[in-house]
């Protein structure tokens, strides 16, 4: 809504604000902006929550917040991915209440989008990235083809909400829009955007995008929340009769979001917040740590997690803290709408980046290294919250492979490698002849279209359907 107090009252109030902040630096440009841009400046500086940053620079950007270790931390109580033959039938029984929560209707899918994708470096919203290894089809068509099956199979509309940014709402929607929703019906796919907190450089000063902006930047996934709540999307959830929300990342195409055995077991443990995690591939991988800290489950972010924990071995020799946090979640509507209710802060985090700002003599400058913090809320920061937690354990290459950089490690490449090694695998699983180098790497790219197969089992089904695979075959199996 347009603030239609007059336009120079407004002006002397931000002033005074940003001279009480020791900001009002951005004001530098303002007698040559134009109305429009001048406009735009004060509707950002109105909604600068001053109480907030005022209160994180001294800790967060001129210093760099610690946190402290908990008095008593522990591993946490952690559903194994395989059960024992006498936990089968509880298995067994949590798969068919995840087919029913499905099948009622009450689950939604929720994608976290709002990330500004800068290593990856990406010209555009990261979930238009082509990310599979044949056919380029884009995350948002992966998950979209994800939905729609689970649709099918469960005869249910299960709606996507899709969280944006205002720095990439309009191409996310564009992105979509061009695509016919893939086939969704529209309204079944909600978008809205999560709120925008300013960059600062390391003296903790505001920095200017343009002379007329503010550089802002989104709050982090843990504004979800809140982001949910404001923009009446947990609502129209609760209008849908929607009780469950599956949390996922717009990174990660390996995701499987309606996972009746998680489902099942969140509903049946009475868990307002479950996690999935994974066994870590070293004691100091860059993973959140999963634990239980002053009773509560809470992770722990690799940079903060103490060596002496990350080394400790139980009595024969395991790791003791092995689970690894793969950000993928389930949240009672309930609870969210509790904490939200609650008025709760998740502790904010510093990140270190390369955000583009104007100078002081008006010059544009695109910097090579890190010269601004951002300030983050993050999604697992709320599980403390939560009421009977579930941690599932599943196993990282069939879940997650996720696409933070172009090369090297959780990036493209490997994403579409760990792809191809997972449908080479429900394919093995189901008996069909795969082609193999001699080290017995694949010898074919292949793409298993989710329209296919949600999972392993479901290729055995079809298999009649298969063409017979040469060496270096190059397919999409729809
Ligand atoms: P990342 O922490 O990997 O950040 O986000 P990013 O923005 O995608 O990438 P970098 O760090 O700039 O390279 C993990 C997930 O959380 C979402 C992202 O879109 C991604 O799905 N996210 C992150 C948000 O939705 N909002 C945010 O403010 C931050």
């Amino acid at each position: 809504m347009e603030n239609d107090t007059d336009p120079t009252r407004r002006y002397q109030d931000q002033l005074a604000t940003l001279r009480r902040s020791n900001q009002d630096h951005v004001l530098r440009w303002w007698p040559e902006l134009s109305d429009d841009q001048q406009k735009t400046l004060l509707r950002q500086l109105e909604s600068v929550p001053w109480p907030v940053l005022d209160r994180l620079i001294p800790t967060h950007v001129l210093a760099t917040p610690q946190q402290g270790t908990p008095a008593d931390i522990r591993p946490p109580v952690v559903h194994p991915k395989s059960p024992s033959p006498s936990e089968a039938t509880v298995y067994d029984d949590a798969r068919q209440t995840g087919r029913d929560l499905l099948r009622a209707g009450k689950v939604a899918a929720f994608t976290v989008a709002g990330g500004q994708g800068t290593r990856l470096g990406f010209d555009g919203p990261k979930g238009a990235l082509a990310v599979t290894p044949v056919g380029d089809h884009s995350l948002f068509e992966i998950f979209a083809e994800t939905i729609k099956e689970a649709r099918r199979r469960y005869d249910a509309p299960i709606p996507w909400y899709i969280m944006t940014s205002p720095a990439n709402h309009g191409q996310t929607l564009d992105f979509l829009k061009q695509h016919d929703f893939f086939a969704l019906p529209e309204t079944d796919v909600i978008f809205f955007s999560q709120g925008m907190l300013p960059a600062l450089d390391f003296e903790g000063r505001l920095l200017l995008e343009e002379k007329g902006s503010l550089a802002l930047a989104p709050d982090g996934h843990g504004g979800s929340l809140t982001a949910l709540v404001r923009n009446g999307a947990l609502e129209d959830m609760r209008s849908r009769g929607v009780e469950i929300i599956s949390y996922f990342q717009i990174d990660n195409p390996l995701v499987k979001p309606f996972d009746p055995l998680f489902l099942g077991l969140h509903a049946q443990t009475g868990s307002e917040m479950s996690i999935k995690v994974t066994r870590k591939a070293d004691d100091l991988e860059r993973v959140g740590n999963v634990c239980v800290c002053d009773g509560k489950v809470t992770v722990i972010e690799y940079s903060d997690f103490p060596d002496e924990f990350a080394h400790a071995r139980n009595p024969d020799g395991t790791r003791k803290f092995d689970a690894g946090n793969l950000a993928i979640h389930l949240l009672s509507v309930d609870f969210v709408d509790r904490v939200v209710g609650q008025s709760f802060q998740l502790p904010f985090r510093r990140a270190n980046k390369k955000v583009a700002f104007v100078d002081r003599r008006g010059e544009a400058v695109a910097p090579d290294k890190p010269n601004a913090v951002k300030l983050e809320t993050f999604i697992f920061d709320v599980l403390p919250l939560a009421d009977n937690p579930m941690v599932l354990e599943v196993d990282r290459a069939e879940e997650f492979s996720p696409v933070k950089n172009l090369t090297g490690v959780d990036s493209l490449d490997s994403s579409r490698r760990d792809q191809i090694a997972r449908a080479c695998r429900w394919l093995e699983a189901a008996g069909v002849d795969v082609p193999r180098t001699q080290e017995g790497q694949p010898d074919v790219t292949l793409c298993i279209a989710p329209g296919f197969a949600l999972d392993a089992e479901d290729i055995r089904a079809r298999k009649a359907n298969l063409p017979r695979l040469h060496p270096g075959a190059s397919l999409y199996i729809e």
